[in-house]
């Protein structure tokens, strides 16, 4: 377990390990989406971690489309989330902000604004999700984004970028993965636009690889992170050519200068939802036009992620699901303790039950 314990370098981020913690949507902040006290005790407690980054955060109130999620646009967030990286420091850990624009995926009821969703077309999706009032209830269809909104829609991710840093966050991390605004941008099921925005290949990767240079421009290339899930079809989204997108955008990223790019692979939740082929084989095409560093989530063990970082795939090995009732993950790994298993039904409840409350190992 060599690799997994070593300090490893992303851009202008140097971590102790190499072992980070996805994000991970939780629900725990009040309705005008500032992180709930008890949040800094759920970050803090996995502060061993070489980094974690932050659950999806919404850039404005418009970008906003789950119950309960926290926001970066407004003072009280801001200050919620200073609170929350001094603890995370305290214990050593990096922390990027995960800047999470969720487009058609989003239900009125959950929203602080009236009228539907920016999208990138007026496509709705197929599904359903939680509301708090009313419970599942079906998406809507989304409005579809003016060509002249369009710069003030990157800006909203530049000034998030920069109340991250305010916030006191290492960097960012532009969600362009598993359905939400900037995937939608990218994938051809989701994106009919005719304004240079959509239609082609480099139409669809357009609005994405602006407002990474944008965001870049703004907190360094070194600070800023992207995730995408070439081929994962959530939230009904279905690119045609999931590896020719993901392909055409990184080539058109600078990656070489980036702090990371951050794959979830397409199996991540269960093979049926990916159309991407064999995830290894799509690691290794983005491996290979990935010039700075690549990390990667989905269903990792200690020993696969200590072999991916062995055989030079990867420079970080990311957990979800292990962290959320393993705070002590980093040293359950390196023990060779047990992991506990998390509840799902407390996944996105309100309250630090099955949040806060996972005791380290030997602590229970
Ligand atoms: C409860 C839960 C919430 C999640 N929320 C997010 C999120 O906010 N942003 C994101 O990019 N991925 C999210 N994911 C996906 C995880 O980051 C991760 O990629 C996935 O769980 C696969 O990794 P694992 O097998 O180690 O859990 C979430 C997953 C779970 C289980």
């Amino acid at each position: 377990m060599k690799h997994l314990f070593q300090p490893t370098r992303l851009g202008d981020l140097n971590l102790r390990n190499s072992i980070v913690m996805a994000p991970l949507t939780r629900s725990r902040a009040t309705p005008s989406g500032v992180p709930q006290p008890y949040v800094t005790d759920y970050y803090a407690q996995r502060s061993s971690a070489g980094m974690i980054i932050t659950e999806g955060t919404q850039p404005s109130f418009a970008g906003q489309g789950y119950a309960r999620t926290p926001g970066i646009h407004t003072p009280e967030q801001i200050a919620a989330w200073r609170k929350i990286t001094d603890a995370v420091h305290r214990g050593g850990a990096k922390i990027v902000l995960q800047i999470m624009h969720v487009g058609r995926i989003a239900h009125e009821l959950n929203r602080q604004i009236a009228g539907p969703p920016v999208a990138p077309s007026a496509v709705q999706p197929a599904g359903e999700m939680w509301t708090d009032q009313k419970q599942m209830q079906p998406f809507p269809v989304p409005r579809a984004i003016e060509t002249a909104e369009l710069p003030a829609l990157v800006e909203e991710f530049v000034q998030a970028g920069r109340n991250a840093m305010e916030a006191g966050f290492d960097g960012v991390e532009l969600h362009a993965a598993n359905g939400y605004l900037l995937n939608q941008f990218l994938a051809s099921n989701a994106n009919q636009r005719t304004d240079g925005y959509g239609t082609t290949l480099q139409g669809r990767i357009r609005l994405v690889v602006e407002v990474t240079k944008a965001v870049a421009g703004a907190i360094g290339a070194g600070r800023t992170g992207i995730r995408i899930s070439p081929g994962h079809m959530f939230n009904d989204l279905v690119d045609a050519d999931p590896l020719e997108t993901h392909v055409a955008l990184l080539d058109a990223l600078p990656t070489a200068e980036m702090a990371y790019v951050h794959v979830m692979k397409p199996d991540a939740f269960a093979a049926a939802l990916n159309n991407a082929g064999d995830p290894d084989h799509v690691l290794a095409t983005m491996r290979a036009h990935v010039k700075g560093p690549l990390i990667a989530a989905g269903g990792y063990t200690a020993e696969t992620a200590e072999a991916a970082l062995a055989s030079g795939l990867l420079q970080a090995a990311v957990f979800g699901r292990p962290f959320i009732a393993n705070p002590d993950l980093v040293e359950r790994l390196r023990n060779g303790t047990p992991l506990a298993a998390p509840r799902p039904e407390l996944f996105y409840t309100p309250g630090p039950e099955g949040y806060s409350d996972y005791p380290a190992a030997g602590a229970a």
